[in-house]
């Protein structure tokens, strides 16, 4: 199986992206998928800062450790750097095609829930302005949705 690189994107990275990628990092290495996993946000707001403690604590309770993490801020050059590029909500979407240069950069942008099934696929909350149970649900749902991401992306 060949190696593969996916970037989780949403607004701060600080909340989503960072539990996208470590739930995902979790299923890949517990399922013996050769994925390579790194996120980032949309904004600069959170450069430099570990993520919020609400999905530091939600991951820990379940056995996946994000707090070495730091947030960065999307470049171009991810679009290189990555064979898929997973957005978190439809505003993150929109703002990864609004920055990509050609179809083949376009085609690398994904939403996270769209292998569910579902024709218009979900977004996945932001949690910031909310509460633990926010934060459980985001965790549930990129839980849910890991080893269906990862049979896709490895079939
Ligand atoms: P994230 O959540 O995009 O899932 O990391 C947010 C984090 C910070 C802000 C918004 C969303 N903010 O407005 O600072």
């Amino acid at each position: 199986m060949n190696e593969k690189r996916a970037l989780m994107v949403c607004l701060g990275n600080i909340c989503r992206s960072p539990l996208a990628e470590g739930i995902i990092d979790y299923h890949a290495t517990r399922l013996g998928y050769p994925l390579k996993l790194d996120s980032c946000g949309t904004s600069a707001w959170h450069v430099g800062e570990p993520p919020d403690s609400r999905a530091v604590a939600v991951a820990k309770q379940n056995g996946i450790d994000i707090a070495h993490y730091r947030a960065r801020q999307f470049h171009q050059h991810d679009f290189d750097r990555f064979d898929i590029i997973f957005a978190m909500d439809h505003a993150n979407k929109r703002d990864l095609l609004n920055m990509a240069k050609n179809q083949e950069q376009r085609d690398k942008v994904h939403m996270v829930l769209e292998f569910g099934g579902q024709e218009a696929p979900a977004d996945v909350p932001d949690p910031y302005y909310g509460n633990e149970a926010d934060f459980r649900k985001v965790f549930d749902l990129l839980n849910n949705t890991a080893p269906v991401v990862l049979e896709q992306l490895f079939k």
